[in-house]
């Protein structure tokens, strides 16, 4: 019996590890973006919700939430899905293609695109 519990014990053990490596990895993807590189959201951000082959405006058009086409994305996105200096805390940055978004959209964005949208939201979210 004792066994047993021992063996539970060192299972749980084992995965509550492995979770947090895991989230280490996740956290380190990210890469860093300079504090001296400026962040325009009209110039940086938007185009990304319409790049060739990862165009989130396919389907976020209007008829799905956040609206994310050029001209429209900013006032769809503050302050309802994003916390202006806080993008751990930001729906929109935690349900990117690529980190959350509620189901598998056939691309993500990569982990440079994903630092560039989080910096911006921590540095304010400025229509800029
Ligand atoms: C194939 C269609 C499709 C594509 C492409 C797509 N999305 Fe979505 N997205 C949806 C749908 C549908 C929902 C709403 C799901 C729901 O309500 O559960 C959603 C939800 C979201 C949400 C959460 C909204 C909420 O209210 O919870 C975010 C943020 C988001 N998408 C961002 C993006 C971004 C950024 C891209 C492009 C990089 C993208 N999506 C590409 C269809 C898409």
């Amino acid at each position: 019996m004792k066994k047993k519990a021992l063996l539970i014990l060192s299972g749980c053990l084992l995965m509550f590890s492995a979770s947090c490596y895991y989230d280490e990895l996740v956290a380190e993807e990210l890469p860093d973006i300079p504090d001296g590189e400026e962040i325009s959201f009209a110039q940086d951000i938007e185009p990304l919700f319409s790049q060739d082959g990862k165009d989130c405006t396919r389907c976020h058009d209007g008829s799905t939430d956040p609206d994310l086409r050029i001209g429209r994305a900013y006032n769809a996105l503050v302050p309802d899905y994003v916390v202006a200096g806080d993008a751990a805390a930001s729906e929109f940055f935690q349900k990117l293609p690529g980190r959350g978004h509620p189901f598998d959209v056939g691309f993500a964005l990569s982990a440079q695109e994903i630092a560039l949208i989080g910096a911006w939201i921590d540095r304010g979210a400025e229509n800029n």
